[in-house]
């Protein structure tokens, strides 16, 4: 884990309130796992004064080099409108990679990914990720879904490593008109998958993570909660785990993926 300053490579609006970021940093992202996480520093001397987490979202090369990463993010507030306005070559500072990442296993080979809204930010690197570990993209199908079309991102990314794709959005303006879940349910009646790994907002992830137990389905969860201090110092980012209502975890250090078996959502 390294904190260090970094310089803007890039800050591009991707739709309405979405932006990717490049950020120079090299040091330890070399062998970063998808679902990982950095605390972002915004420039200037004043608010927002804590650090925000933002998943990592892919990792930049250049020449076969780590030369930085990307992070994919939503305006929702102060900080986030902030870092919008950052220009190529402002200094930011991070720290990190934090937190744990999805993990693999070898016999892993048909995979469901559900992403809702921005919780498709560390998707994009998890599928990058499953194809580095010999997982054929043909055998892995993604399930994307947002409010509206603006709210689907990265489609075109996942068709070009060669995943199958299934979009939904709430008001019907791109894909099916209906919950992500719903294509999920349809899917495992007639296939199951090795494993389903899902991000997004936290009522989809209950809703998947019910949908994975009905099938007896492994799955793991990268979940959100507000974090001050992303190394386990302010205890703000506690989840219970299930069936023990006096024991916490740390979504900063435990997380932020979990194996839903383990989560009390
Ligand atoms: C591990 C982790 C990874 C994340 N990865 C990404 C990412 O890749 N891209 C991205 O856009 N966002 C990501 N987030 C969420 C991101 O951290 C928040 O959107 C950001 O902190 C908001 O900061 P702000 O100052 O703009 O908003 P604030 O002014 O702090 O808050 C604005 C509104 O958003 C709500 N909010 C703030 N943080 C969260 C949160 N974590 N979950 C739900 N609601 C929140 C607040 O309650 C408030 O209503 C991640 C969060 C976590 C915990
Ligand atoms: S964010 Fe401070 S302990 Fe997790």
């Amino acid at each position: 884990m390294y904190q260090e300053k970094v310089k803007v490579l890039w800050n591009d609006k991707v739709e309405n309130e979405y932006y990717r970021i490049g950020l120079t940093c090299h040091r330890g992202y070399s062998g970063a796992k998808p679902g990982q996480f950095i605390m972002l520093h915004f420039p200037g001397p004043i608010a927002p004064f804590l650090p925000r987490p933002f998943s990592i979202h892919r990792i930049i090369k250049t020449g076969g080099r780590t030369a930085g990463i990307e992070i994919l993010y939503k305006v929702v507030g102060e900080g986030t409108k902030k870092l919008s306005g950052c220009k190529k070559g402002d200094i930011v500072a991070i720290l990190g990679p934090l937190g744990n990442g999805f993990s693999f296993l070898d016999h892993y080979k048909r995979i469901f990914i559900v992403a809702g809204g921005v919780g498709v930010a560390p998707m994009l690197f998890l599928a990058s990720y499953l194809q580095k570990k010999g997982v054929e993209p043909s055998e892995c199908m993604v399930f994307l879904g947002g409010r509206s079309k603006d709210d689907l991102l990265c489609s075109d990314d996942f068709l070009r490593i060669g995943m199958k794709i299934h979009l939904t959005t709430d008001d019907g303006s791109v894909g099916d008109q209906c919950f992500v879940t719903h294509p999920l349910e349809i899917a495992l009646e007639e296939d199951r998958p090795d494993i389903i790994y899902a991000c997004g907002p936290l009522e989809m992830l209950k809703c998947v993570v019910g949908i994975a137990e009905k099938h007896k389905v492994t799955c793991q969860v990268s979940i959100e909660t507000i974090m001050a201090c992303g190394m386990g110092a302010c205890l703000g980012c506690a989840v219970e785990r299930k069936e023990t209502s006096d024991n916490y975890m740390h979504v900063c250090l435990d997380g932020p993926v979990f194996d839903a078996s383990v989560l009390h959502l």
